[in-house]
């Protein structure tokens, strides 16, 4: 009964506060002019970052006007401060701006690159660095981030792999509700709260040949039931704003895509909050060829675009629309609101400057329990994907060389989209080599440089990378890094991408180390026992350098505390445990290959010619979805289940025996996975369904448990129906996609 009393006051109090929102909102908006309320509707960039032409001229004028609703790049106190008295000061209704930026992986303090942030599998911990970073930003004058990017890749010649989780839906939804529950919190009026954004709504990832902005072309079917889910996730986790993708949908950009806005998200979905343009997606799309300024503003408010993000096309060329009627001003009105909404929600017409506070920013930003939160972070997004002969943990006994253009850097560290972050901050691997062994105890080379003058990779990045300029100069490193490596027992090699390989804009179709850098490595294997140290912002193709080294450590771009995790994982005071988030190809000619895929009427049969497959390589990936070794081993019993039926509406239990059988403690990821065999449409031959990561000491065992219940067996069917189907499934358990015990279980009707 108290319950109840407590559900209706709470009901109350909530209708209580819209109808007071709704009220205030129609009261300012009733002053508003036709001009003042297409001002809301711009987002031009000022300030600091940009990823597109600079197309913002006298912003400050134009906030005073009343023409801008919010800008972003802008941050610090005091910039923020400035803009916003402009706009509560001087503009007319004094309506107060928004001010966005892209915190992707950290505001201030930089945590692992996204898709690293994924292998740590660890929800927890991806909310804890979501809400560390909304603390910094909203200190720093924020309060709305572009983020989580939530795009399903399969790709990986695609640079924006970087950015997101990965190539599964399941894990991309956990991932996408982590970081909207992180960002935004249970209330936006705090200080230390900010909006999320979604993005990019929608298929961005699935660009063809992974070019970026590339086209997009698939069937619902495959919308709804692979690449949708994760925007879905976010949208139902409460994330108030979400941005257009760049790609077409059906031949229509995202942002003029009506299906896309309005049917689905908002209609079907249920979404009542804002959509913003990417950069310039709405200018776009002239070049897309779907009309001029004036027809392309008419089709993204049409469509559901509410702000328009650095085009400035809805200032100049609503009003002429509206005037002629091909927009109704009721769209404008509608778009407005929403922009108006979430500055209420954020408090911000009850205290422009909640998000100002210089003394708030100097005790959040790059705080220690940040700092702290970013090594663990690190740690555990580390993927241990070979280990030879125990060749790691290193025995600091031994005599190491580490040699390598990374082992002596900083600027890559941080990855790409790091913002506001200081890469100078970062703790390289030779600081923290030295911090904890002294000086004089290791051997030190460079090797090579990142990338060589006269590799195509340099004639474009080094144009806007100064610390790549200054590479490509030096030629003797080669034979300096082999005379150092003859003098060590055991070479570790750190190697990778430059941070701005991968990001936007950062499509590269070998996915291979550089050139020279994989004639150094193998010209160091050939001298001693190797380890590979790589960095990357995407699955990269190893299948060569693999052959050669005895252990390879994935470190991603671990962000600000990336070096002294890095030596804490390579000397065995952490055990790594993260585990990929995207297959790992045998080559870029392997692309796409996820795990998830369907079986086809030829499965692959060694003894039949007829069957899928390549003639050069597997059909399975190197390294599969889920993979990552231990320092320790764990071995899986037999799969268990309460029943062998499932009735609908009801559950049952599986269950999997996990031992730790090796010498160390260690973390697993036990992932659960399920395949429907028979289906009115083709099912995958797995999909991921629910993981638990166990912490066990050696010998020690677990039972590790799941509910299955109908929900679960859910698809969408040929008319895009959600439904379970009855029928016999396939229930796994697995340290990784590939390696799984089975059972089986029939849902009854
Ligand atoms: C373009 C990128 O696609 C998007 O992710 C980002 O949020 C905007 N630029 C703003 O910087």
């Amino acid at each position: 009964m108290k319950y109840i009393v407590f559900v209706l006051f709470l009901f109350a109090t909530c209708q209580l506060q819209a109808a007071e929102r709704t009220a205030f909102i129609d009261d300012l908006m009733s002053k508003m002019t036709l001009e003042e309320k297409i001002g809301q509707l711009n987002l031009p960039s000022v300030g600091f970052d940009v990823t597109g032409p600079i197309l913002s001229e006298g912003v400050e004028k134009k906030i005073e006007q009343g023409h801008v609703g919010g800008v972003f790049n802008t941050f610090t106190p005091n910039a923020v401060r400035k803009l916003q008295e402009l706009a509560v000061t001087k503009s007319r209704l004094k309506i107060p701006l928004l001010f966005g930026y892209d915190v992707i992986h950290g505001h201030k303090t930089i945590f692992p690159i996204p898709l690293g942030m994924a292998a740590t599998w660890d929800i927890d911990l991806i909310e804890r660095t979501a809400r560390a970073a909304a603390r910094e930003a909203s200190a720093d004058g924020l309060n709305w981030t572009f983020s989580p990017m939530v795009d399903i890749a399969r790709d990986p010649r695609w640079g924006r792999v970087a950015e997101g989780a990965g190539e599964d839906p399941f894990l991309g939804s956990r991932i996408a509700e982590a970081m909207v529950r992180g960002y935004q919190g249970t209330d936006l009026s705090k200080n230390d709260t900010i909006l999320a954004c979604v993005k990019h709504f929608a298929l961005y990832g699935a660009s063809e040949a992974g070019r970026d902005y590339n086209t997009t072309d698939m069937s619902r079917l495959r919308m709804y039931s692979e690449y949708l889910p994760p925007y879905k996730a976010a949208v139902d986790a409460g994330a108030r704003t979400v941005m257009t993708s760049f790609n077409e949908i059906d031949g229509m950009p995202a942002t003029g895509n009506r299906w896309l806005l309005t049917d689905l998200l908002r209609n079907e979905w249920g979404f009542t909050g804002l959509v913003v343009t990417d950069y310039t997606a709405i200018l776009e799309m002239v070049n897309h060829g779907v009309g001029d300024g004036p027809k392309v503003s008419e089709l993204a408010i049409n469509a559901g675009t509410d702000m328009d993000m650095v085009s400035e096309f809805f200032v100049k060329y609503l009003p002429e629309l509206v005037k002629s009627g091909k927009v109704d001003e009721k769209t404008v009105d509608a778009a407005c609101r929403r922009i108006l909404e979430a500055k209420y929600d954020l408090g911000l017409f009850e205290d422009p400057f909640r998000y100002v506070s210089e003394e708030r920013a100097k005790k959040e930003i790059r705080s220690a329990d940040k700092l702290e939160l970013a090594k663990e972070a690190a740690l555990k997004s580390f993927v241990l994907l070979k280990n030879d002969k125990n060749v790691l943990p290193l025995d600091a006994s031994k005599k190491i060389a580490f040699i390598g253009p990374l082992v002596d850097d900083k600027r890559n560290l941080i990855g790409s989209w790091s913002g506001a972050g200081d890469w100078k901050q970062a703790v390289s691997i030779r600081e923290a080599l030295e911090a904890k062994f002294g000086k004089d105890k290791f051997l030190f080379a460079k090797g090579c440089n990142l990338i060589e003058k006269g590799d195509p990779l340099y004639e474009r990045l080094s144009k806007a990378d100064d610390n790549l300029k200054k590479e490509g100069l030096r030629t003797d490193l080669l034979v300096e890094a082999i005379k150092t490596a003859e003098k060590a027992d055991v070479v570790v090699v750190v190697l990778g991408e430059t941070y701005d390989m991968s990001g936007e804009a950062a499509s590269y179709s070998h996915i291979e180390l550089p050139k020279n850098q994989s004639t150094l490595l193998r010209a160091l294997s050939k001298e001693k026992p190797t380890v590979l140290v790589l960095m990357s912002g995407r699955p990269q193709n190893l299948n060569i350098d693999n052959s050669v080294v005895a252990g390879v450590l994935e470190t991603w771009f671990g962000g600000h505390r990336a070096g002294d995790a890095i030596v804490e994982t390579l000397f065995g005071d952490s055990n790594p445990s993260g585990k990929l988030t995207m297959s790992f190809p045998h080559g870029a000619g392997q692309i796409p290959v996820y795990y998830n895929h369907k079986n086809t009427g030829r499965p692959l049969d060694e003894n039949q010619k007829y069957t899928t497959k390549f003639l050069d390589i597997p059909n399975e990936p190197l390294y599969p979805f889920g993979f990552g070794l231990s320092y320790t081993t764990f071995s899986y019993g037999d799969v268990k289940l309460s029943d062998s039926k499932l009735k609908r509406g009801d559950k049952l239990t599986a269950s999997v025996e996990v031992s730790n059988t090796g010498s160390r403690e260690g973390t697993e990821t036990v992932q659960l996975y399920l395949r429907d065999v028979v289906g009115s449409i083709t099912r995958p031959v797995k999909e991921l369904k629910g993981f638990q990561r166990i912490t066990l000491k050696p010998g020690e065992k677990k039972t590790v448990s799941f509910e299955i219940n109908e929900e679960m067996l859910k698809f969408y069917n040929a008319e895009l129906k959600f439904v379970a189907e009855p029928g016999i499934f396939k229930v796994f358990f697995g340290g990784n996609s590939r390696d799984v015990k089975e059972a089986t279980f029939e849902l009854t009707p």
